[in-house]
C-alpha cells in the first residue's frame, strides 16, 4: 500500500478501514496459480469481507462466491459474480432463502442435514425446478484450530456424518427434484496444519468413490475455505503444499475442485486505522484509548485474537500498553500489552491484519456508527463505504409509527 496512512487517516478521518486492492489480486492469482492444469473454481467466502467492491474485484477476477445467506447471495450477484459461480451454504437456511436461491439458478445449494435435504426438495418441486445440490460432509477430523473456528468435528453443528450422506445421495438420485452434483467440507479456518485437511480430504473422496459404485456421479469436490494467515508469528501453509496435498488424495477422480478462502485473500490485503483519544494509568497498568473499538473489530474480544498494532512515524522508548476503545465494556480492546511510545492525542495506530472478519463482523453497540471502508488500487484510493451517520443508525426506529407513545 503505497499511500501515506496519515493522509488517508486525516482524509476519510477514523476509525477506518483501508483494503489493498492489488494485494487481493496476488493472494487470489497465487492461490489459483497453484491448481493450475487442474479444474477449479475459487469461490471467495463472502462472509469474510462483505464489501461490494471487494466481491466485484475479485468477481472481475474470476472468482465465484461462497454465501451463507441470501443476502451474500444477493451481494454477489449485485457485484457481477456469475450466478454459475456461487454456492449457498449454511447449517440453517429459511424456506424463503431456499426459494430465492434456487429462482436465482445459482450453481449449488450445499445441504447440512436430512430435514433440510426434504425442505429443498418440497420447494424444487413447489417451482416444478430440479435443485442442483451437494451434501457437507463432517469428516470428524479434528483441524488444530481455536475452538470456535473449528468445525470439521461431530460436536460441531456443521455437516452431516458419512453415512447420513451415502443416504442422503441415495435417497437424492430417486428424486426428481434433485441433482445431486457435488461434495462439501470444511473443518475449520485459520488452519495452519495441513495434514488434518489431507485426512478430510481422503475421507471424503473415499465417499465420493463409493457413490461412483453406485452410479452417483460427484462433480463438484468442494474442499471448503480455512487456509491460515500469519497474524503473529504462525507459520502459514503455502498454496503450492495445499494444492499438492489435495491434488495427490484426489487422484483419479474426475471433479472439479472448489475452494472457499475468505481470509488467504482478505485478512493481510487489509488494515484497520484508529487515532489515539487519550493515554491513562490506572495504578501501573497504561492504557491507550483510541476511537476504534470492538464494535468496529471484535476478534480481539470474540476470540482473544492477536492483531499486530503498530504507531505511525512515532518515535522513542516503548512500554507495554492495553489498547482499548470506548466502549462500556472491560472486553473491549484491540491488544494487550502492546509496546509502544508515549502516544499523544490524534497520533495513528495501524492494526494489522484486519482485512477478513474485521468490518463483517461489527456492529452498531453503544450507539456508534460502522467505520468508513477504502480501496486503494495502483496507488489511488477510493471511497468503498461511508461512514455510518446519526442519521441512518436511527433511521428504521423513524420509519415506524410513534404516535402509539402520545
Ligand atoms: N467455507 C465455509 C463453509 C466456512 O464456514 C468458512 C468460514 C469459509 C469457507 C471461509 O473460511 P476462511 O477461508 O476464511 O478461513 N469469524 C472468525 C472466522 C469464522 C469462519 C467461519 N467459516 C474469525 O474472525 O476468525
Amino acid at each position: 500500500m503505497s499511500l501515506d496512512i496519515k493522509t488517508l487517516a486525516n482524509r476519510y478521518n477514523t476509525p477506518l478501514y483501508v483494503y489493498d486492492f492489488d494485494k487481493i489480486t496476488k493472494q487470489y492469482e497465487e492461490l489459483k496459480g497453484a491448481f493450475n492444469g487442474k479444474k477449479s473454481l475459487v469461490a471467495y467466502a463472502v462472509k469474510s469481507n462483505s464489501n461490494l467492491a471487494v466481491i466485484r474485484h475479485l468477481a472481475k477476477l474470476g472468482a465465484g462466491a461462497d454465501c451463507v445467506s441470501i443476502g451474500e447471495v444477493q451481494r454477489a450477484l449485485k457485484a457481477g459474480v456469475s450466478k454459475y459461480k456461487i454456492i449457498f451454504s449454511g447449517v440453517g437456511k429459511k424456506d424463503d432463502e431456499i426459494r430465492q436461491a434456487l429462482q436465482a439458478g445459482i450453481l449449488l445449494i450445499n445441504l447440512e442435514s436430512e430435514a433440510e435435504m426434504k425442505r429443498v426438495e418440497m420447494i424444487a418441486k413447489s417451482l416444478n425446478i430440479q435443485a442442483r445440490i451437494s451434501i457437507r460432509v463432517n469428516p470428524d477430523v479434528d483441524p488444530k484450530t481455536h475452538r470456535y473456528i473449528s468445525t470439521g468435528l461431530h460436536e460441531n453443528k456443521f455437516g452431516v456424518s458419512i453415512q447420513s450422506a451415502k443416504r442422503m445421495y441415495i435417497y437424492a438420485k430417486k428424486s426428481e427434484y434433485l441433482n445431486s452434483i457435488g461434495i462439501h467440507f470444511h473443518i475449520g479456518s485459520q488452519l495452519t496444519q495441513l495434514a488434518p485437511i489431507q485426512e478430510a480430504c481422503a475421507i471424503v473422496a473415499d465417499l465420493v468413490r463409493s457413490l461412483q459404485a453406485l452410479d452417483i456421479k460427484i462433480k463438484f469436490f468442494d474442499i471448503g475455505g480455512g487456509l491460515g494467515v500469519t497474524y503473529n508469528d504462525e507459520i502459514m501453509i503455502t498454496p503450492e503444499a495445499y494444492a499438492h496435498a489435495i491434488t495427490q488424495t484426489i487422484k483419479g477422480l474426475d471433479v472439479t475442485i472448489l475452494l472457499e478462502p475468505g481470509r488467504y485473500l482478505m485478512a493481510n490485503s487489509g488494515i484497520f486505522l484508529t487515532k489515539v483519544l487519550y493515554e491513562k494509568k490506572n495504578g501501573t497498568k497504561r492504557f491507550v484509548i483510541v476511537d476504534g473499538a470492538m464494535n468496529d473489530l471484535l476478534r480481539p474480544s470474540l476470540y482473544n485474537a492477536y492483531h499486530k498494532i503498530e504507531a505511525i512515524q512515532k518515535e522513542g522508548e516503548t512500554t507495554l500498553a492495553d489498547v482499548v476503545g470506548p466502549v462500556c465494556e472491560s472486553g473491549d480492546f484491540l491488544g494487550k500489552d502492546v509496546p509502544l511510545p508515549m502516544m499523544e492525542h490524534n497520533d495513528i495506530l495501524v492494526v494489522q491484519s484486519a482485512g477478513a472478519y474485521g468490518f463483517t463482523m461489527s456492529s452498531n453497540y453503544n450507539t456508534r456508527g460502522r467505520s468508513a471502508e477504502v480501496a486503494i488500487l495502483d496507488g489511488k484510493d477510493y471511497l468503498i463505504r461511508q461512514r455510518e451517520s446519526f442519521e441512518d443508525l436511527i433511521r428504521l426506529e423513524e420509519a415506524c409509527d410513534t404516535s402509539w407513545q402520545g
